[in-house]
């Protein structure tokens, strides 16, 4: 196993849960069996959220705040929490990987775009809002790079809403703008 940061202290569901994403990742990678069989994985992990504590919960006022729970050294695997304020939004963004979402607390509206110009202007993208709906919580939304990949989420709830993010790659480490 590669090296690893948890955040201690490191709760044995999580583990659990790093362990079968590898051995889903080694044994489905480039399949259509990855995104299935990551998402049963994803809602086991969901099944108790007890576990994100606080630590995980915590809004920072007229901002979107991301905690990190999980990174691997590679990077393939990073888990981190996104809280967003009552009445708050994210910017659109994407996330350049395939992934699951899981909400944890609070509601929320999720608009996914997709893009319509061919890339070639730099800094410069040409996005369509193709749908608009809302996640409840324990809900399961997809990430799937390159082309549902791209969203903007809203909080609908009065208390600030707090999902679980599970991508396959570190958008910190590669750089590329999350939120
Ligand atoms: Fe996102």
């Amino acid at each position: 196993m590669p090296d690893s940061f948890y955040i201690e202290p490191v709760q044995p569901v999580l583990r659990h849960f790093v362990e079968d994403f590898r051995n889903i990742v080694a044994r489905d990678g480039g399949t259509a069996a990855l995104m299935p069989n990551l998402r049963s994985a994803t809602e086991r992990l969901l099944l108790d959220p007890s576990w994100i504590d606080e630590t995980f919960r915590k809004p920072v006022p007229g901002t979107t705040a991301t905690w990190a729970v999980y990174r691997s050294q590679d990077p393939d695997l990073c888990i981190f929490t996104m809280v967003v304020p009552p009445a708050g939004a994210t910017k659109v963004h994407n996330h350049l990987t395939s992934g699951w979402v899981g909400l944890v607390q609070g509601a929320q509206i999720e608009r996914k775009y997709a893009r319509r110009d061919d890339g070639s202007r730099p800094g410069y993208a040409k996005l369509e809002l193709i749908s608009a709906d809302p996640i409840r919580l324990g809900e399961l939304t997809p990430l799937e790079h390159p082309h549902h990949d791209i969203h903007q989420v809203l909080t609908a709830s009065a208390e600030a809403s707090v999902s679980l993010h599970v991508l396959c790659n570190d958008p910190w480490q590669r750089g590329v703008a999350v939120l």
